[in-house]
Parts: C-alpha cells; structure tokens; sequence
C-alpha cells in the first residue's frame, strides 16, 4: 500500500528516473512542441484507420448469433470513439505529453483496439482485453504522474491514475468471473457484454470529470462571476498563483535579483506566463506582466480579465504604474489582480490600483 502511495506521488526515485529519463528532449521547446503534436496527429489517424477496419466485421456477423456479434462490435465501436475523443480532451487539458514511453503506450492502446475489434472468440477475451487496456491507461497516467507539471495538474493525473487502477481490479475481477460463467449456457454472453458495455461508459465517467475540473473553474469565471473572488482565493487563484511562481523560476534577473512571475489568464479561459528579462544596459528590462501579456496578444486571445503576479518577497507585491497602465488598456477598470507570495495571495481590482487611468 506505501509503495503504492509512493509510486502515485510521483516520488519514487528509479521509477522517477526511468521515466524522465526518457521525456523527449530536441533540444528546442518548440521542436518538442511541434514533435509532440505530429504524434497526436498520427494517434488520431490510427485511431480512424481501426475504426474503418472495423467495419470489416460487418462481413463476417454469425447468422447464427447476430445479436452477439453486434452488440461485440457495437461495444467495440463505442469504446473506440470515446477513446478518441477523451484522448484528445485529455491531451488538451492534461499536462503536456513528452514522454516516449507515453507514446509507446498510445501506440499499443490502438493494437488493442483493433484487437478487440477483430476478436471473434469468447467474450471473456474481450474482458480480458479491457483489463489490459485499463492498465494500459494506469501506466499511461503513471507516466504522466512523473511528467514536470504544477501541483493542480499533477493532483488530477494522480486521481486518474487511481481511478485507472480501480478499474484494472474491476474488470479483472469481472473477467475472472465470466471465466467461471463460461460453461453456463449461451445467455451469460449477454451478461459478459453488458459488463464490458457498464464498464467501458462508467469508465469515461470519472475520469472526464477529474480532467474537466479546470475548464469549470474557467466557467464560472468568464461568466462574470467575479464577486466569487472577493473572498477567499479560488481555485483558479491559486492555479495561477502557481503558474506565475512556476514561470518565475525563468526570470533573466542578474541585475536586480528579483525574479518575478506572471500568469495572465483571458477571458475565453487560458493562461499565459511570462517572467521578467533583466538586459546589460538595465533600460530594456522587460516586466513579467509585460512578457505575459504579448503572449496573450500573439496567440490572438481576448481580453485578460486575471493576472497573477507571484514574488519572492514577504509582502506581496502589486504590479509598477507602467504595468498598471498597459493592463488597463487591454483588461478594462474590472480586471483582477492577485498580488502572490509563497504564503500569500492578495487581490485588487485594476481601478483601485490605478483610479484615473491614461486614455487617448
Ligand atoms: N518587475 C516586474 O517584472 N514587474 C513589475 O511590475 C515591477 C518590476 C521586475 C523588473 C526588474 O527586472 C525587477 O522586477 C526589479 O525591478
Ligand atoms: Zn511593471
């Protein structure tokens, strides 16, 4: 059980070293990037080509037991498109993939696919098949458990990853049952089927609400509901918070020694960083404020309507009056600002900080 706490922590230490030892490294980030989106892209084409193998089966339907056989590549179908789908909602959601053992997985989850596709023996394979898929998918998480991410991505992957292991145990157990079914007459093939059908739903279930958590947050946000943060810091305010503390780490700050983060968040509900780069000549240093927002703008995004500013002080710190100045002139009186420490998060609103801003 400590083992097991151990290895979902992320802190095993060969597990540890194994698995980032093998994270894809081009030496460029945005070779990486670029990398790591051509294998999704070529994940998503194996993912079609099974679905158009598929359809082969129609052929070979048993006149003698059309309903199994259906109700097989109908199961099939189903959990194939959901995969395809959650697939990419999780990449989308979940921490960036750069890992080649990752990659290796994905491509022995579409050999099952077509698998289970194409098996035409007993159900109880077909269980078994999805016992292997379920662990397939626990050691995909596992992966992305030692993946370099924050601690709200990192809290999601770790509930995935256990939710996963749930169902390994689940579905073992109900294929080592249906093998003891498996003398029983024709009827508990229907039994075998609708438990692989319960199994495949009930899987998504958890696991889409885990990595959609954010994109809720995000919700709640742009639909104005900003009195929410009057309070107490959301969860968004300290997702943020961690953002601008994770990017200040890059701060360029050799001059002054005072790194600082930012983590802007707009209104259709992402999140871009930037840090501050400190240059020779002092006078072309660029604040984190500055860096997070041209990010926003050359990504083309809408209005800020948050930003975080995270430093390492024991005060929190509010943007300088020239950063005041360019976020009002993108976010408007309303927008956010959380002023973050390591122990602290404070909050202003853009016309308390800066009351009779500059317009032309
Ligand atoms: N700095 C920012 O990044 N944002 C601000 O709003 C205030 C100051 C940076 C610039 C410089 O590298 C360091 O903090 C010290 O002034
Ligand atoms: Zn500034």
């Amino acid at each position: 059980m400590n083992l097991l706490k151990t290895i979902l922590s992320g802190e095993n230490r060969i597990l540890s070293r194994v698995i980032r030892g093998r994270n894809l490294n081009l030496g460029d980030l945005e070779k990486n990037k670029r990398f790591n989106k051509s294998i999704h892209e070529l994940v998503t084409i194996m993912f079609a080509v099974v679905l158009g193998l598929g359809l082969q089966e129609l052929d070979h339907i048993d006149k003698e037991t059309p309903c199994i056989d259906f109700g097989f590549l109908f199961v099939a179908y189903i959990a194939v498109i959901l995969s395809w789908w959650f697939y990419h909602k999780g990449t989308i959601a979940g921490p960036a993939e750069s890992n080649v053992l990752s990659y290796s997985i994905d491509c022995l989850l579409i050999v099952f696919y077509w698998l289970m596709m194409h098996w035409r023996g007993h159900l109880c394979w077909l269980l078994f098949f999805y016992t292997c898929m379920f662990l397939l998918y626990f050691l995909w998480e596992l992966v992305r458990v030692y993946q370099p991410s924050d601690q709200i991505e990192r809290e999601k992957v770790k509930h995935a990853c256990t939710i996963n292991l749930v169902f390994v145990v689940l579905s073992g157990l109900i294929t080592a049952a249906c093998w003891l079914l498996k003398r029983f007459p024709e009827s508990d093939k229907y039994v075998c089927l609708a438990a692989v059908a319960i199994l495949v739903v009930s899987y998504r279930i958890p696991i889409s609400i885990i990595y959609s958590r954010r994109a809720h947050i995000d919700d709640g946000l742009w639909k104005g509901q900003q009195e929410m943060n009057s309070g107490s810091p959301t969860d968004m305010d300290r997702h943020l918070a961690e953002r601008a503390k994770m990017v200040s780490a890059k701060a360029r700050a050799h001059l002054s020694g005072f790194r600082v983060g930012a983590a802007v968040l707009s209104e259709s509900g992402n999140i871009y960083v930037g840090c501050n780069i400190e240059f020779d000549n002092y006078s072309n240093t660029i604040h984190a404020e500055e860096a997070a927002i041209s990010a926003l703008i050359v990504a083309g995004d809408s209005k800020p309507v948050k930003i975080a500013v995270f430093t390492h002080t024991e005060e929190p710190c509010f943007p300088c009056g020239m950063c005041r100045q360019s976020l009002f002139e993108l976010g408007g009186k309303d927008l956010v600002v959380l002023a973050c420490t390591e122990t602290r998060i404070e909050q202003a609103l853009l016309a308390e900080l800066i009351p009779s801003a500059f317009h032309l």
